[in-house]
């Protein structure tokens, strides 16, 4: 029995050196040391073992237990130190690599033209100012001199919300609004959301425009050119050609619209130009004598001019872009291009 008990020992200890694993560890502990193992039940059967000898099998038989437990922890302690240190190791950090690059954001092309345009006026003096995209009839239309039979108040061409509130279809009324909280001179300059119920390659239900106003004692058709000439060529280039073309509109006297050579074909005709060699860009001219007297400005002490652009129109043809639909589409492919 004895020679049982140094047999278990041997065939333990070889089998321990091939285990590798965790889960091998527990199974060979249960196998031997549990309740039914193999030591367990050597031990059991004591009363086998002739009475003289059972002191000694069973010192002997507890020795082996300790042993095999000591080696058994040993090993599974060695395991997870073995395992740890692998994990530190896969985990390491290379200090010395460069780091990974954040894609950042950057301002919409939209918002990139406006802040350009905002700047180039504000060189003159120009001030930058805000009014409300829900507006009511009487800014919108009204005080700007369209009568209520004008064919822009259509209801095709505007978003009414109410009998006399609207979403503004230009920038024009922020002139009503500043006009009739501050005194001349007036410089100023407001970019903002406007609305249309129209949906094309050049058109899209809401677009921005830009609204500027100076009015003051003496101020001339000649400042007009001059400031617009001057915008016209920072945006475009100084060798930008120009042309002030009469016009129409309610709210100035006399109207003209500016054109810029075509810039897509230098002026021999294209389809971006609709062969004309030249681009309408804005539409401008004096304030009307009519729109003073809504504000309560005496038009026998002051003149002005007012002038409006469309920010998307500005931004295509600077970048060549024929459809004004992807401004809006949000594609990081177009949108990564500014
Ligand atoms: N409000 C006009 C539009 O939306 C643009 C415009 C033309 C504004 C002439 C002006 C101006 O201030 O003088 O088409």
């Amino acid at each position: 029995m004895r020679d049982a008990l140094e047999e278990l020992l041997r065939r333990a200890e070889e089998e321990l050196r091939h285990v590798s694993t965790a889960e091998g560890l527990a199974e060979l502990r249960t196998r031997y040391l549990g309740r039914k193992g193999l030591l367990t039940t050597l031990l059991r059967n004591i009363g086998q073992v002739p009475p003289g000898e059972r002191p000694l099998f069973g010192k002997r038989g507890n020795e082996i237990k300790e042993i095999l437990t000591g080696r058994i922890e040993a090993a599974l302690a060695s395991l997870s130190a073995a395992a740890e240190e692998a994990r530190l190791r896969s985990e390491r950090i290379d200090v010395t690599l460069p780091g990974r690059p954040l894609p950042f954001g950057r301002l919409h092309p939209i918002t990139q033209v406006c802040d350009e345009i905002c700047a180039i006026f504000s060189r003159l003096g120009f001030t930058v100012v805000e009014g409300p995209e829900v507006e009511t009839d009487y800014y919108n239309f009204e005080a700007l001199n369209i009568p209520k039979d004008h064919p822009a108040r259509d209801m095709q061409d505007t978003f009414y919300i109410e009998d006399n509130i609207c979403l503004r279809t230009h920038t024009s009324p922020v002139q009503i609004r500043t006009m009739e909280r501050m005194k001349p001179p007036v410089r100023i300059l407001s970019p903002g959301r406007v609305y249309r119920p129209d949906s094309d390659v050049s058109h899209t239900p809401m677009f921005h425009q830009i609204e500027g106003l100076m009015v003051d004692k003496g101020v001339t058709f000649g400042d007009l050119k001059g400031i617009l000439t001057y915008f016209l060529r920072r945006v475009f280039g100084e060798g930008i050609d120009l042309r002030f073309r009469p016009s129409f509109f309610p709210f100035t006297e006399p109207s003209a619209e500016v054109d810029i050579r075509c810039v897509m074909c230098g002026g021999g005709g294209c389809r971006v130009c609709g062969q004309s060699g030249w681009l309408e860009v804005l539409g401008s001219g004096m304030v009307d004598p009519a729109v003073f007297a809504n504000v309560g400005y005496d038009p026998e002490e002051v003149t002005g001019f007012a002038f409006g652009l469309g920010i998307e129109r500005i931004a295509m043809l600077k970048y060549g872009i024929s459809d004004i639909r992807q401004f809006f589409e949000n594609d990081r492919r177009f949108l990564d291009q500014f």
